[in-house]
């Protein structure tokens, strides 16, 4: 029987044998893969747990909290304040940054997370699941301040998400690959079940929200009616469509089997660039589509190069297989060019 490997072995070898995570970023993500395995156990228990419906309150971002956004983002917390990895955590759910107390040591980490990613589909019993981004602390820095935070994707030290599914599953990248580890109840542990996870370049499976077609820029709606062209269309061949309306879940899907996802800009709200948060949830998506041979853009550049003027900035999103967000990418490309 061949042996299974656990995160926690995993991530020793990432440290020991191939020097790519120091002790401290180790345990950091320890924790956090504990504090997931904790949201998973909250996440199961639905009903019969009190856990379901709305709390009366909103976050920054003016949605509706759902019971358990305000619990995962407690559990998150509480798992990783006192360790002494972290100097600070900010999260979708909180309005500014959460610095470590000083009755606990400060670590040399930032933590930031979306804690419960696609909470309309909690009450449904749909895929949901916890996105993470770890920063450094800029080198020299007294004293944790927001500032500290706003660092482009490009500087994430780790990155990834644990998806609520029909099985619990940690997907991670320390910037060697994405690893795969689905949750083993049973032993209480994370198993790695794929290393080095490729996205292929190309793909006939395609998610946006297609109700907002009519607000969508030209570039988009020109890229998804040759889509629905179809075989006799431009592209030659029939393309599916897949819309879970939880990031992570459409995200893993790309991850296992390729497509794009994309949530552009709209009319809507011109003056938002976008949807989705930049610091939380498009930058640790992006960097792991990246490590899976895939590609993420805003329309116009690569997501992991935008410098965040601010915490909860928003972003238009265009990732997954190559050759797609390619060619989504230029025809942004073409219309500046008109213009
Ligand atoms: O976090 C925002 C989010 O819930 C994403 O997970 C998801 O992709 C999107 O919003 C769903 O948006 P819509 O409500 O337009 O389908
Ligand atoms: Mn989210």
């Amino acid at each position: 029987m061949s042996q299974k490997i656990s995160l926690t072995r995993y991530l020793v070898e990432q440290q020991r044998i191939d020097g790519h995570i120091p002790a401290q970023l180790r345990l950091l993500l320890e924790v956090v893969a504990r504090a997931c395995k904790s949201i998973s156990q909250a996440v199961n228990k639905g009903a019969l747990g009190s856990v379901m419906g709305s709390a009366e309150s909103e976050n920054v971002q003016g949605e509706i909290q759902k019971k358990l956004d305000i619990i995962a983002n407690e559990v998150l917390i509480e798992a990783n304040e006192w360790g002494g990895h972290l100097a600070g955590m900010a999260s979708e759910e909180m309005d500014s940054i959460y610095v470590v107390p000083n009755r606990y040591p400060q670590g040399e980490y930032l933590l930031l997370f979306d804690p419960l990613d696609g909470s309309s589909n909690i009450d449904i019993n749909v895929s949901i699941g916890t996105i993470f981004s770890v920063l450094k602390m800029p080198d020299d820095d007294r004293g944790v301040d927001e500032a500290d935070f706003l660092q482009a994707g490009n500087k994430q030290v780790a990155a990834g998400y644990c998806i609520y599914g029909p099985q619990t599953t940690l997907v991670l990248t320390v910037g060697d690959g994405v690893a795969m580890f689905t949750l083993d109840r049973e032993q209480g542990s994370f198993v790695l079940i794929e290393e080095n996870v490729q996205i292929p370049d190309d793909t006939q499976e395609f998610a946006i929200n297609m109700s907002n077609m009519r607000h969508w820029d030209e570039p988009v709606k020109r890229y998804v009616d040759e889509l629905l062209a179809g075989k006799d269309g431009p592209r030659g061949k029939n393309f599916n469509m897949r819309w879970i309306a939880a990031m992570v879940a459409d995200v893993h899907r790309i991850l296992c089997r390729g497509g794009i996802f994309m949530y552009p800009w709209d009319k809507r709200e011109p003056e938002k660039a976008g949807k989705l948060r930049l610091m939380y949830e498009a930058n640790p998506m992006s960097w792991l589509i990246e490590q899976a041979g895939g590609m993420a853009t805003n329309g116009h550049q690569r997501i992991l190069d935008i410098q965040p003027t601010k915490l909860h900035e928003r972003v238009s999103v265009i990732l997954g297989s190559k050759n797609e967000v390619e060619r989504v990418t230029a025809y942004h490309a073409e219309k500046t060019a008109k213009l």
